[in-house]
């Protein structure tokens, strides 16, 4: 399965997809970074693997289906067949939606619906939450909505702070997610969809 990883930061996800590939845990291939931040972090990362990275500044289109039109072309050329976002701060559009429905995913801090959108580990820790986790789920046009792949969850400890909640969340995240993209591939090629 050919994949792209979108990334708007740090990237670290990224990574431990990558991986899990190289150490053969997830039988896929990255064949595209898009970010739509040129000092990403996750860019270095890509470099470093020698993965293609197709980055952009948004404010230098006219709109959002202006550059999402760009993008699906580079992952057309790219011969991708799924998304993967791992930290890409904006929403998707009808064009990217469109040209890849249904092969989106998305992974979000929180144990969705529970606090969406930014901060999410922030949000949970100020709620005073026992527990949060970590949602995968397939992307549609609303913030954090769509169907719901994968939970787990992370109990806050009394002894916890803010950063020690962050690194056990990602701790989840980076396994996680490798999992989940194992499970889905392995029944995309029950249904024989080609891989
Ligand atoms: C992760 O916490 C992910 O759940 C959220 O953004 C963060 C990205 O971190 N969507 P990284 O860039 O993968 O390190």
């Amino acid at each position: 399965m050919k994949l792209a990883l979108f990334a708007s930061g740090n990237g670290s996800n990224f990574e431990a997809i990558q991986e899990a590939i190289v150490e053969g845990r997830l039988s896929a291939k990255i064949v595209l970074l898009v970010s739509d931040n040129p000092e990403a972090y996750a860019i270095k990362r890509a470099e470093k693997y020698g993965i293609p990275v197709f980055s952009f500044q948004p404010k230098t289109y006219e709109n959002k289906a202006a550059f999402e039109k760009e993008i699906v072309a580079a992952l057309k050329n790219a011969g991708v067949e799924f998304i993967v976002l791992a930290g890409y701060m904006r929403l998707i559009g009808p064009t990217l939606l469109h040209a890849y429905e249904n092969r989106i995913v998305n992974i979000h801090p929180s144990l969705l619906p529970a606090f969406p959108g930014k901060d999410a580990i922030g949000q949970a820790w100020k709620a005073k939450v026992k527990v949060t986790g970590v949602t995968v789920h397939f992307v549609d046009e609303g913030m954090d909505t769509g169907p719901i792949i994968a939970q787990e969850a992370v109990t806050v400890k009394e002894t916890d702070s803010l950063s020690s909640l962050t690194k056990a969340i990602q701790a989840v995240e980076h396994r996680l997610y490798p999992d989940t993209l194992a499970a889905i591939i392995a029944k995309y090629k029950q249904k024989g969809v080609r891989t």
